[in-house]
């Protein structure tokens, strides 16, 4: 699959903008804070109806306006579609594939596959948990509609638990939290399935690729540290509901879940070096590329947010390298040699103050 082209309105700074992609290697490129991002962010939120750096719709929409459009058309296996986005300040977003007004958000998954590696994901292993936990949810949004829904409702859920314990003593009504635990724990249950899934999944790919990428040295493996078993959840949400009502949050279950990377058996979170972490933060994101590739059976599309001049050039090489045949929109601050050498690229495009100039 890949992106034809992308028309913004009133979307961040740009006022109209119309970009046309080729299936193969694309450059933007410019100074700071002039737009690249933003047109990153766009692709990302026709794939997952949000934008990757969490801002709220209304602060997407061009400062001073009221509505933005995203307008996505798309290849995919020989057939064009498109993709319309609808911001509005105050209300929920309006979302239409080939121009057929889609209900829920679910729907759009899946539509368009995206990967975006951002110099933020080469912190992954050392950042907090609520990261790794968004890396699987992502991803797992995007391959499989129904863990959106049910992640959602489990949010809702959380939420509406946790609102119940922060009721005045008097008020709290253990019934209602009786009701909250039970949902909590059905819809609980598949999350914890669906990760143990993908990180299972996960480890069959990234194991040769982290080899490769250390010559040999490290063997990496990820183990998924529920904050629950399966087996445990009602047990402990019992256990724990005088410390949840007395603390006023829920304190077992998905939502706290992490995930460990061991290099050799030992915990590169706490004993890596930053450099070993970086390399892992790569794998990882390799990974996730040769897993939607045989998921979708289809090549996504990537993302590349400043990151190659983050890189190395070994681990640069070795990025670029798993780019063929795979549509790929790189943002840079400099048109560098490196890139100049070493990619063909088959269009690019300068950003500069919100305006694309060919
Ligand atoms: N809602 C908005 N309306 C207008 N401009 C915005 C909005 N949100 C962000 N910007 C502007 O977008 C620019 C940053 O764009 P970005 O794509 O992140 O830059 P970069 O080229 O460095 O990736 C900043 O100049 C910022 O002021
Ligand atoms: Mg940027």
């Amino acid at each position: 699959m890949f992106i034809e082209n992308l028309a913004l309105n009133n979307y961040r700074n740009y006022d109209n903008a119309d970009i046309t992609f080729s299936d193969g290697i694309n450059i933007l490129y410019g100074d700071n804070a002039q737009g690249k991002t933003n047109i990153l962010e766009a692709i990302y939120m026709t794939a997952t109806t949000k934008s990757h750096r969490g801002n709220k719709d209304k602060e997407i929409i061009k400062f001073g306006k009221d509505e933005s459009h995203i307008r996505t058309e798309i290849k995919k296996n020989d057939i064009g579609h498109r993709i319309d986005i609808h911001l509005r300040k105050n209300k929920s977003k309006g979302i239409a594939i080939d121009m057929i007004p889609i209900k829920r958000s679910a729907d759009l998954f899946g539509m368009i596959n995206i990967i975006l590696f951002s110099p933020e994901d080469l912190s992954i292993i050392k950042n907090g948990p609520s990261e790794r936990r968004r890396f699987m949810d992502m991803e797992l949004c995007q391959l499989n509609r129904l863990y959106y829904n049910n992640l959602s409702t489990y949010n809702k859920v959380l939420n509406q638990r946790n609102n119940q314990l922060k009721e005045d003593m008097y008020d709290k009504n253990r019934d209602i939290i009786d009701v909250w635990d039970s949902q909590l724990i059905d819809y609980g249950l598949k999350i914890i399935d669906e990760r143990d899934k993908f990180i299972n999944m996960i480890n069959e790919i990234i194991k040769d690729i982290h080899e490769h990428l250390t010559n040999g040295k490290e063997k990496l493996k990820l183990i998924y540290d529920k904050n629950v078993s399966r087996e445990g959840f009602a047990i402990e949400l019992c256990n724990k509901r005088d410390m949840d009502i007395r603390l006023m949050n829920t304190s077992v279950g998905p939502h706290r879940d992490d995930i460990i990377f061991l290099v050799n058996d030992i915990d590169v979170r706490k004993f890596g070096s930053q450099g070993q972490q970086r390399t892992v933060a790569l794998s990882l994101k390799l990974a996730e590329i040769e897993l939607v590739k045989k998921i979708i059976n289809d090549s996504p599309i990537l993302l590349l947010d400043d990151v190659m001049s983050e890189l190395d050039s070994n681990r640069r090489d070795a990025l670029l390298s798993s780019i063929s045949g795979i549509q790929t929109i790189i943002t840079c601050t400099g048109y560098d040699d490196f890139i100049k050498e070493r990619l063909s690229i088959d269009k690019i495009y300068k950003i500069e103050q919100g305006k694309i100039i060919v």
